[in-house]
């Protein structure tokens, strides 16, 4: 295939607007398609050590499904990616309730949240990068958040096996913003059913605990000792199970991990290696924070691309972001963007092999 960007017709939403799918093939052999919907990443090929390109993400082929069953496969996650408790956060003396969209807490930005916008995309090239932009202006109140946001997100497909991603937002009234991506990943590829073999890697001394809720408690606690220990490579299935008080509130892994190298530059935040592939897959960003979620609430039922259901963890997310119910956690990095500020975060996925199988 030769490198470019094509696009084409994914359907209509139910108000008439019709949704388009871009194909982007980059001159390394990696192809993506990204739909407006969401900035929703519907497929994602990588090399295995063979030089096989295989589909390494989650999604369904038809909008349809994403319209009513998505588990976030794959999107834009905003205005706020995580929980806040009980819907509600004060801000300038002012209390805002939010939708609650998980019991009486928020999630991913609340009812119809980024995931679920049409977005205006552009495609572009520069030089052997390709990419789209998106962009999305969210109205005052939306969703009870405060503030027009005036949202870009950037897309970048590099011929070195790299996807970036770069988040930009202004506002005209103080509010929380807190984006994510929400891609689920099985590096075994499309007919694996397990990701529990993979071994993944997190530098990060302390994570925020979470109550049965899932929502943080607001500590900062060592990894030390517990099954939260990713600072050296280690299977997510070891101790994805384990009598673990956390394990147990999570029903697995479903944590924010705190990044031990802090500041604004690209660092490295999660390394994943699947043995079967060789693929290894490097996240680095300018964020302070990682949730790692195993895919807990998969269970069977939702029929995949592949014309396979998703078996329970048969997918992994690793968000980068700012600690999840950080408006109502004071001693959490503030997550509050004032008019005239500029948000801007950036996330690298980078895609390589490992040739040794031991
Ligand atoms: C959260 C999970 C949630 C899932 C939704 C993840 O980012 O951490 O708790 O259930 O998204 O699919």
């Amino acid at each position: 295939m030769t490198p470019g960007i094509t696009v084409s017709d994914f359907g209509e939403l139910p108000d008439g607007r019709m949704v388009s799918l871009f194909t982007i093939q980059s001159a390394s052999g990696i192809e993506m398609r990204v739909t407006n919907y969401g900035g929703i990443i519907v497929s994602l090929t990588a090399p295995d050590r063979n030089g096989v390109q295989e589909d390494v993400v989650l999604g369904f082929s038809h909008l349809d499904a994403y319209l009513t069953a998505s588990p976030y496969f794959g999107s834009i996650i905003g205005r706020c990616g995580n929980r806040i408790g009980k819907a509600e956060f004060s801000l300038d003396g002012e209390t805002y309730h939010l939708a609650a969209n998980t019991g009486e807490n928020h999630l991913h930005g609340g009812i119809t949240g980024f995931d679920k916008v049409l977005w205006n995309a552009l495609p572009f090239s520069s030089g052997d990068d390709l990419g789209l932009v998106f962009t999305y202006t969210s109205p005052d109140g939306e969703e009870g958040y405060p503030g027009t946001l005036s949202v870009t997100v950037t897309y970048v497909l590099s011929a070195t096996n790299q996807l970036s991603i770069t988040y930009e937002a202004t506002t005209d009234k103080a509010t929380p913003v807190n984006l994510t991506h929400h891609s689920y990943f099985n590096l075994a590829g499309p007919l694996s059913d397990s990701i529990l073999d993979h071994e993944l890697m997190i530098p990060a001394d302390h994570f925020t605990p979470i109550d049965s809720e899932f929502i943080p408690t607001g500590q900062i606690q060592s990894v030390q000792g517990t099954p939260m220990d990713f600072r050296s490579p280690i299977s997510i299935g070891l101790r994805i199970d384990a009598e673990d008080q956390q394990i147990i509130n999570g029903l697995g892994y479903d944590h924010n991990f705190v990044l031990t190298e802090q500041g604004t530059h690209l660092k490295l935040a999660a390394r994943v290696f699947e043995r079967q592939s060789g693929r290894i897959m490097e996240v680095t960003t300018t964020e302070p924070g990682i949730q790692f979620y195993a895919g807990n609430f998969l269970d069977g039922t939702l029929m995949g691309k592949a014309g396979r259901p998703y078996a329970h963890r048969s997918g992994f997310c690793l968000e980068t972001q700012h600690f999840p119910d950080s408006p109502n956690q004071p001693t959490f990095p503030s997550i509050i963007l004032r008019p005239g500020d500029v948000y801007s975060t950036r996330t690298v996925y980078s895609f390589s092999t490992n040739s040794d199988s031991r």
